[in-house]
Formats: structure tokens, C-alpha cells, sequence
């Protein structure tokens, strides 16, 4: 059983676009819509869409409490009902639905990766309509993340994936305090630390067309302070274990 987890705010332009798209391109596959209360109707559309398709759900919150929280409280849904693949797309369009089958093929695959990441920054991948701004931040907030945390993955901050539910039982995500996009660097590095394996499947990044990124200098912010003190400890454990054997 798969589950694809749409977070929104204010995303009713795009919405239906995108779970018509999930549903044509994975017909098997269950869509949990979980909406922080948009202002602008998104979680009545969903509620509305609910009530004719047994394959959509919808989880309401009382307030925007960031893209975090709504991740580990759609993780927590779909534990408690026995889902096998864990799914992440944006609701845009930026995570195109006719990519979905290549990362959930990547997720079931004979290697049994723990997690497969929907990769804008490996060969075959690329950004479409990304202001030039944006483009310098994700290259370089991935750049950082590969120095930072000596990991080899080239985009950790990617929000298009499959986890093996087996992977999120194996965490403590009553651990995890990111907030914002940071959040995803925070999932990587911690199915890295138990050792997991992940793989990356090229995707093509195609920037929304209606409504507005919810991306913030605050969100920025507390990636970098986030990532940086996680590599510090990382360096700090890593020369501890040199002097142990020294
Ligand atoms: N429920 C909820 N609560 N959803 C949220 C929140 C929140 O506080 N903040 C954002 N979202 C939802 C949006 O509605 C959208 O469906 C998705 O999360 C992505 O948000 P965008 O605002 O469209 O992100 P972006 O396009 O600027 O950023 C992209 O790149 C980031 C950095 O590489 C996304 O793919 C991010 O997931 C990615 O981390
Ligand atoms: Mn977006």
C-alpha cells in the first residue's frame, strides 16, 4: 500500500491538478492532503474531493505550523494504517505526478533503499522557471549540506519522495524539530546516521504557475544555524574517535 502526502497552504489553484495527476499516474496509490487551515478554501476542496474518492484523505490543522509538522503528522497517519511506501510531493506542480512510478520503481527495487529522493542535482536533473536566486540557493544550501555533513547526497533538500514505512518505524521522529524546508536535510541525515541507504532518482523541477512559494528568511535561517551545528557535532564525534584511537 502507498501513500502520497500533499502538504498545503493555500494552494487551492494547484491542488486539484496535482491529485488528478497522482491518481492518473498511480491509480493504486492512497493521496493524504494535509492542509494547515488555508485561508483560501484548499482544505474544503479536499474535503470535498474526499467525499468522492475512497483514495483521497484529508488531515485538517488548526494553523500553519510549517511544512515539518506536517510531514511527521502525515507520517504518523500513515503508520498507524499499515502503509508500506511513504510518499512526499509538493502541491504545485513543481513534483510532476509522471515522475511519481520511476521513485516508487527506485523504492521497490532489489537494493531496498530506505529512502529514494526525487533529485533535481544529479544527471537528468534539472529546474524549469526557477528565478536565478533560487537556483543559487538550492545549489548552494546543497553544497553546504554535502560539506557540512560529509553525506554524498546532491539534494537533501529536495521535497519529492519515497520512504519505506519500515525506515520512519526504524527513527525517532518525536526527535525531529525542524520547521521549514530543513526539515528534509533533517529526515536525510537521520536515515543516514542508522546507516540506511539512499538513492536518487532524477526528476525535472517545474515551477508553479499559480499562487506563491511559501519559502522565507526565516526558513533559510534555520537551515543554515540547523546544519551547521549538526555538522559541528558530526566533526566534533569524528575527532573524538581519532583521539580514542590515536
Ligand atoms: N501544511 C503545510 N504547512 N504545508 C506547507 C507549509 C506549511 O506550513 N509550508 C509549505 N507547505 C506546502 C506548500 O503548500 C506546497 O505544497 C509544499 O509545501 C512546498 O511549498 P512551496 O512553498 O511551494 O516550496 P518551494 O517551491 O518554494 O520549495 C521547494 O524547494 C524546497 C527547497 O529545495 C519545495 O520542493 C520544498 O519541498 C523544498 O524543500
Ligand atoms: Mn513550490
Amino acid at each position: 500500500m502507498i501513500l502520497v502526502i500533499i502538504p498545503t497552504y493555500n494552494e487551492r489553484a494547484s491542488l486539484p491538478r496535482q491529485v488528478d495527476g497522482v491518481r492518473a499516474a498511480a491509480p493504486d496509490a492512497h493521496i493524504l492532503v494535509v492542509d494547515d487551515a488555508s485561508p483560501d478554501g484548499t482544505g474544503e476542496w479536499a474535503d470535498a474531493r474526499a467525499g468522492e474518492d475512497a483514495h483521497v484523505h484529508v488531515l485538517h490543522r488548526p494553523g500553519k505550523q510549517g511544512l515539518g509538522a506536517a510531514y511527521l503528522a502525515g507520517f504518523a497517519w500513515a503508520l498507524e494504517r499499515g502503509y508500506d511506501l511513504v510518499s512526499e510531493m509538493d502541491a504545485d506542480g513543481s513534483h510532476r505526478a509522471g515522475d511519481l512510478p520511476a521513485l516508487l520503481a527506485a523504492a521497490s527495487s532489489p537494493e531496498v533503499p530506505d529512502l529514494v529522493i526525487g533529485s533535481r542535482w544529479v544527471p537528468g536533473g534539472s529546474v524549469v522557471n526557477w528565478p536565478r536566486h533560487r537556483l543559487v540557493l538550492s545549489t548552494g544550501a546543497n553544497r553546504y549540506v554535502r560539506l557540512a555533513l560529509g553525506i554524498a547526497v546532491h539534494d537533501a533538500t529536495a521535497g519529492f519522495r519515497v520512504y519505506r514505512a519500515s525506515t520512519l518505524r526504524s527513527l525517532d521522529l518525536t526527535a525531529v524539530e525542524s520547521q521549514g524546508y530543513c526539515f528534509q536535510v533533517d529526515m536525510t541525515w537521520r536515515v543516514l546516521r542508522a546507516g540506511g541507504t539512499v538513492v536518487e532518482v532524477p526528476i525535472t523541477f517545474v515551477e508553479r504557475d499559480a499562487g506563491a512559494s511559501k519559502m522565507s528568511r526565516a526558513i533559510v535561517g534555520e537551515a543554515l544555524v540547523k546544519v551547521t551545528r549538526w555538522g559541528l557535532v558530526h566533526r566534533a564525534r569524528q575527532l573524538a574517535g581519532l583521539f580514542r584511537r590515536g
